[in-house]
């Protein structure tokens, strides 16, 4: 790889950036890192947008032990709407000059297999929780994704992989960055969410931790500061960054230019996590 390029894995879901507006936004953002030698890959999720369409539809959410269960008609709405943000951003992309190419997962390289029962304590015993059509990522064949970054294209993945039968999976965008990350030789991770960082009071609390380490990822869980979202996001983050990802940032999708000031103007905003 021409060392002038630096790859850049950025993450956004529909909590982060909602509609064209915010897209349009964040394509002259891309547009403008492209501009400096960044090379971006992206992974967008839609959990937002995936719940509305089960409403529509009046799907209810299946819950087992307080866990979203993903039958096969829930995957099969999370597939429809997944596909149509990541045409939609492809577009978006493309109206604003930048060679964006869409895929799922699967296309795109990444093998899954169904995830396994979690056990979770209800009542004081332990409960197996089968989440259904929900994988795990347990390899990313990188070829895909090179190519189409040779050619100096944008690969937008989102999150539907297939195992080896071609069963297909919903998986945890911020996992998938991860992997995708990696896969993809990326230096630099970004997860852009809806809040500026992580919060050391808990969500819905105002000071920004903007360095952890990953003691510091775990004291937080334990604190029960870290929940929620936050949970794979962080884990996602030291995933990436056991598997040669330098820098990993997470940073406020709603609070416009972050990725450039941060990147560009080292603006002190978001949390970078560390090995430490
Ligand atoms: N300590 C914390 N600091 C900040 N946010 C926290 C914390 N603990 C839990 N959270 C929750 O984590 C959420 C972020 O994760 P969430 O999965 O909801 O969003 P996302 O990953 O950006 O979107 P999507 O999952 O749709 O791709 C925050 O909105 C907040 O509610
Ligand atoms: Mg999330």
């Amino acid at each position: 790889m021409n060392a002038m390029f630096h790859r850049i894995l950025v993450k956004f879901g529909g909590n982060s950036l909602s509609g064209q507006g915010d897209l349009e936004r964040f394509a002259d953002e891309l547009g403008e890192l492209i501009g400096r030698g960044y090379r971006p890959i992206l992974v967008h999720g839609g959990g937002p947008e995936i719940s509305k369409e089960m409403e529509v539809r009046g799907m209810p959410v299946r819950k087992a032990a307080g866990l979203r269960v993903t039958d096969e008609a829930a995957l099969t709405v999370a597939e429809e709407v997944l596909s149509r943000i990541n045409a939609a951003t492809v577009a978006v992309l493309r109206a604003k000059g930048i060679n964006a190419v869409g895929a799922s997962a699967a296309q795109a390289g990444v093998v899954c297999k169904r995830k396994p029962p979690v056990i979770v304590i209800e009542n004081g015993t332990n409960v197996e929780v089968d989440l259904g059509r929900v994988g795990d990522v347990i390899g990313v064949s990188g070829a895909w994704l090179d190519e189409t970054l040779r050619a100096g294209a944008v690969p937008v993945v989102y999150p539907i992989g297939a195992d080896a039968l071609g069963y297909r999976y919903n998986v945890n965008a911020d996992t998938m960055a991860a992997f995708v990350a990696q896969a993809a030789g990326a230096e630099t991770m970004v997860l852009l969410t809806d809040v500026p960082g992580i919060l050391r009071g808990g969500e819905g609390s105002s000071e920004v931790v903007h360095e952890i380490t990953f003691q510091g990822i775990d004291e937080l869980i334990a604190q029960g500061v870290i929940t929620g979202g936050m949970i794979p996001k962080v884990e996602a983050c030291r995933d990436a960054i056991r598997h040669r990802v330098s820098v990993v940032h997470m940073l406020n999708g709603r609070d416009p230019g972050s990725m450039v000031r941060k990147l560009i103007g080292r603006e002190r905003i978001g949390t970078t996590v560390t090995q430490g």
